[in-house]
């Protein structure tokens, strides 16, 4: 018999609750161990007393589709550097461990990007905890997984945006710029770009010269296509080779992000009329794609089997078609950004999509 927690770590995505029902599931109706769901990552274990909720199969029954998380999370508080509210900067590793032991807990599942489980793997190497982890992010940037548990969701969800934007870019011979996360990635944007027939990616692994673009456009104008769709990845820099963020850490550039900037570029050079749509939280949200649910549901079982067999230290990941783990120290050992050679971008090239450069 064992207890074990879950925890939901980082930003939120869709899935999260898929696989919180899996790990309930799984853990409950295979093994008949108890299980805890940890509210609000780490800052449950340390709460006094810890902030957790038993989890039962009914309780899980309705949550599949469910976006968000019922757990709740937090990407503020790195407990090794956590900001106290006078200011202070202080570890409180300690007490995340003590909030483990305090609660019995033989493992823990912390379902998390690269941070979180960067952060989760130093608490459970510090305090002798035996950690599952299980990737999940919209950004799809964790090395050695080819999917994260959010990143289908989030790249329906810009699809059905470039869907939309087509018919009215059309209609009003209009340049529509669309902003996409992706953190530093531009996995969201390529991805969405190809399915929703963009004819413009910017994506931070491939730089741009505005020229090539306004370029493309004109091209498209005089061939007849008097309209483009342009999707940008949020970490697009500036021509200059500037992040946005430390732009406006100069005063600089306060109006929108980058799909303004580039939007603001276009126009200017192309004469071309600009609209700026920035898709930002709505890429998070909602009902998990079917993809999503499936993965989820997978890791889950994946990461209670681990469990079972005691391989602790592992992160489920999916490769070829089959979920498998790896060690999480090799997992976070650096980000997964797109490779320029990655067959998308080849697809990308093909389709005739101008990448700017
Ligand atoms: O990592 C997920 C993500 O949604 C990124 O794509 C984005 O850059 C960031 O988080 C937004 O963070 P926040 O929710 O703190 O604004």
């Amino acid at each position: 018999h064992k207890r074990i927690g879950i925890l939901t770590s980082g930003g939120d995505c869709a899935g999260l609750n898929a696989v919180i029902r899996a790990v309930t599931r799984c853990a409950i109706n295979v093994y008949d161990w108890e299980v805890f769901g940890i509210c609000k990552a780490t800052l449950g274990l340390m709460s006094r007393p810890p902030q957790v909720m038993q989890l039962t199969v009914n309780q899980v029954d309705s949550i599949l589709t469910m976006g968000g998380t019922i757990l709740g999370t937090t990407n503020k508080g790195n407990p090794f550097a956590y900001p106290m509210a006078n200011g202070e900067i202080i570890d409180r590793s300690e007490e995340i461990i003590e909030g483990y032991h305090l609660l019995g807990l033989d493992a823990l599942i912390g379902v998390g990007g690269d941070g979180s489980l960067a952060i989760l793997r130093k608490l459970a190497q510090q305090g002798g905890m035996n950690f599952v982890g299980i990737p999940k992010t919209i950004d799809n940037d964790v090395d050695l997984t080819e999917r994260s548990i959010g990143f289908d969701t989030a790249v329906n969800i810009a699809t059905e945006a470039i869907d939309r934007l087509q018919f009215t870019a059309a209609s009003h011979s209009r340049v529509m710029i669309v902003e996409v996360m992706g953190r530093d990635a531009g996995h969201i944007a390529l991805n969405a770009g190809i399915a929703g027939g963009a004819h413009i990616i910017m994506i931070p692994e491939i730089p741009y010269r505005l020229e090539n673009i306004c370029n493309y456009i004109k091209k498209r104008q005089e061939q007849g296509q008097d309209y483009s769709i342009v999707v940008v990845s949020e970490a697009v820099c500036t021509e200059a080779g500037e992040t946005i963020a430390r732009m406006q850490q100069f005063g600089q550039c306060l109006l929108g992000g980058i799909g303004q900037y580039i939007a603001d570029r276009i126009s200017k050079e192309s004469g071309a009329e600009t609209r700026v749509t920035v898709l930002g939280h709505t890429q998070r949200g909602g009902i998990s794609s079917p993809l999503d649910r499936i993965l989820a549901s997978a890791f889950g079982v994946a990461a209670v089997d681990l469990i079972a067999h005691e391989k602790y230290d592992y992160m489920v990941t999916w490769q070829n078609r089959q979920v498998i783990s790896v060690p999480i120290l090799d997992a976070i050992a650096r980000y997964r950004a797109v490779d320029p050679q990655d067959t998308l971008v080849k697809t990308a090239r093909g389709l005739g999509i101008c990448l700017g450069d």
